[in-house]
């Protein structure tokens, strides 16, 4: 029996090619700076982001939340969306490690707008109120379907944080599948945030890894806290040479994975069993199903043919598309989908 694993952009496996990379990796001892291929790694992500510096981390939570620390002081607030994952996904991280305050915003799919953002800047001068720090954006949304922002919104925003002296996070864990469906460039997101996390062990295939840029000060400021964290790694070069691989190799597979993704949301939209799907614009579908199926009947019925999926809600499930989720996989899913 075919075997399909939809649960999320995580579960691949390293590539031949990737493996002998990993292999042939030169390292030393990354705490001492040592590491030629972690190195090689920070370097490549802050010259294609355009930015002084960046930092490996073992995790995009890791990422998000040591950009989170050094942003915030104790007691000050982050502007997020209600479907961020650094609120619903982190362990409760912000307030764990950062000790920061969270406002919330009602996007659409986990977007909102620069006036979203002007509405909920807390006046400085009343001592009632935490004291608004940062704003945090995430392209793409994973909990919005993996929703893609406008760019010129995150404009906008920028200049929200100028006037109100804001920092500005992207949540960037797959910001390479927005990139494989718009315009812009990393050096255009790279201009706009004053930090960014991206990850390497999504959609990109690699088996650990993220990776964090902004300014020297920044960085400079995130290895003490990756350090306080127990994040400091050793000879991380083999870790890093799978990351450089599928920067070089990966980037251009995204767009089959959006693809298969819309042929599977066009099939479920046909489904008498399925409610809504959402939109499908990148590589993740999230749908509603109707009476027939609750989520956990629907997955155990999914799994009784060897696909498996993810619970994302009551009656809501989440499939997402990845790099060994091949042709034939997906022409099995579909047979399976429309005989359910
Ligand atoms: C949008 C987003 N940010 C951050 C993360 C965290 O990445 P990790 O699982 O590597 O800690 C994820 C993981 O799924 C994610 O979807």
């Amino acid at each position: 029996m075919i075997k399909a694993d939809l649960r999320s952009d995580t579960v691949t496996k390293p590539t031949q090619g990737m493996l002998q990379a990993m292999m042939a990796a030169k390292v030393g001892d990354d705490v001492f700076g040592e590491d030629p291929t972690v190195n090689e790694l920070e370097k490549k992500v802050a010259a294609l982001f355009n930015k002084e510096a960046a930092m490996f981390t073992s995790s995009g939570v890791m990422a998000n939340q040591i950009a989170i620390k050094v942003h915030t002081q104790p007691g000050d607030e982050v502007i997020c969306d209600k479907l961020s994952h650094i609120y619903h996904y982190e362990g409760g991280g912000i307030a764990f490690n950062s000790g920061a305050s969270v406002r919330l915003l009602n996007g659409d799919n986990g977007r909102f707008t620069a006036d979203q953002v002007k509405a909920n800047f807390n006046d400085p001068s009343n001592v009632h109120f935490p004291l608004s720090r940062m704003v945090s954006v995430e392209n793409t949304c994973n909990k919005g379907g993996g929703s893609l922002w406008d760019f010129s919104e995150l404009k906008k925003i920028r200049e929200v944080c100028n006037e109100y002296k804001l920092q500005y996070h992207l949540d960037g864990a797959r910001l390479f599948n927005a990139l494989a469906e718009t315009k812009e460039s990393a050096a255009d997101y790279g201009k706009l945030f004053d930090s960014i996390s991206i990850c390497l062990s999504k959609g990109l295939g690699a088996p650990v890894g993220s990776v964090l840029t902004g300014s020297q000060t920044f960085i400079d400021k995130a290895r003490r806290i990756r350090k306080v964290m127990g994040g400091a790694m050793r000879q991380a070069g083999f870790l890093a040479a799978a990351g450089i691989y599928a920067l070089d190799h990966h980037r251009e597979e995204l767009i089959k994975d959006h693809q298969k993704a819309r042929t599977l949301g066009k099939v479920l939209e046909g489904q008498s069993y399925v409610k809504e799907v959402k939109p499908v614009r990148t590589n993740i579908v999230i749908f509603s199903l109707t009476e027939k199926y609750d989520e956990n009947s629907f997955l155990e019925k999914l799994s009784e043919y060897g696909i498996t999926a993810v619970p994302f809600g009551p009656s809501t499930i989440r499939f997402v598309t990845h790099l060994d989720f091949s042709d034939e996989m997906l022409e099995y899913t579909i047979d399976i989908l429309k005989k359910l």
